[in-house]
């Protein structure tokens, strides 16, 4: 069972998990570079098929929940191959969006997703970390971070890092897998990661090592609990939390007092 204060990295502040592996947090962020590089052509494929197209309905939830209004200015970090990004958009037409990652080959398959839609420039692509943002203080009125802050090294610092972009009445929203699950899905969704995910990285992506990392780091996330306790230390207020698909996914919200 997942603890629900995340201490892995606080008994061992050089440490921190990349998977299963204990790495230091420079290697960490490497890695998980990598892991990025490798699937990036085969991204969105991937992630219809790990999910039986649920990754769609989770991400048109967050946006229902965020209700995109024209005239914000939105920043999608982790942003990857554009998915958040493109449905408010969609929602949104006239609002300034940015679309930041640490990978620039994500970044290359979302401009080209752009030009497809006859988009191209209509978005900000930002190379960069969410551990320390290439943005000024108070720049956004809405941060999204979507399948991304498990990836992230130092949690905290990203956290602090949305605080600090975003406007005073800013809105954060995080949509993550959930390491908890009711226990009846627990069984079968821990043999579906193991079993399945990385066999499918393998056959689709030739890459069952990077999915193997990506089921890890599910495991290795803080419970929902624990992450919105660290989000109001981190400087955000009314932390919030509403868990999807039996909990197999969370969507946190907090507001920038
Ligand atoms: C699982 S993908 C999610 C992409 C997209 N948000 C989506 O929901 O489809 C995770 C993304 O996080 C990016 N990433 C990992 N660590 C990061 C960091 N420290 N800062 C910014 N982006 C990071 C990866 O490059 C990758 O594009």
């Amino acid at each position: 069972m997942t603890p629900d204060v995340y201490t892995a990295p606080m008994q061992n502040p050089e440490k921190e998990w990349f998977g299963e592996k204990h790495v230091t947090p420079d290697e960490k962020t490497g890695l998980v570079r990598g892991v990025f590089d490798s699937v990036a052509d085969r991204y969105d494929l991937m992630n219809d098929l790990m999910s039986g197209g649920l990754h769609r309905l989770w991400k048109n939830r967050l946006i229902r929940m965020i209700r995109p209004r024209n005239g914000l200015s939105y920043l999608d970090v982790a942003g990857g191959t554009g998915d958040i990004a493109f449905r408010i958009k969609k929602t949104a037409p006239n609002s300034a969006i940015t679309i930041c990652d640490l990978n620039p080959n994500m970044l290359e398959v979302g401009k080209n997703r752009a030009i497809d839609k006859g988009w191209l420039n209509d978005f900000e692509f930002v190379t960069g970390n969410a551990e320390s943002l290439p943005f000024p203080d108070q720049s956004f009125d809405v941060y999204t971070i979507a399948f991304g802050l498990r990836n992230v090294t130092r949690i905290d610092t990203a956290l602090k890092e949305a605080v600090r972009v975003l406007k005073p009445g800013g809105r954060f929203f995080c949509l993550e897998f959930s390491p908890r699950q009711l226990p009846v899905l627990d069984k079968i969704y821990g043999l579906y990661s193991d079993a399945v995910i990385p066999r499918l990285g393998k056959l689709i992506a030739n890459d069952s090592e990077s999915y193997q990392y990506l089921v890890e780091s599910i495991r290795k996330f803080p419970s929902p609990r624990a992450l919105s306790r660290r989000m109001e230390d981190s400087g955000m207020a009314g932390a919030k939390c509403a868990l999807l698909s039996g909990g197999i996914v969370a969507i946190h919200q907090a507001v920038i007092p």
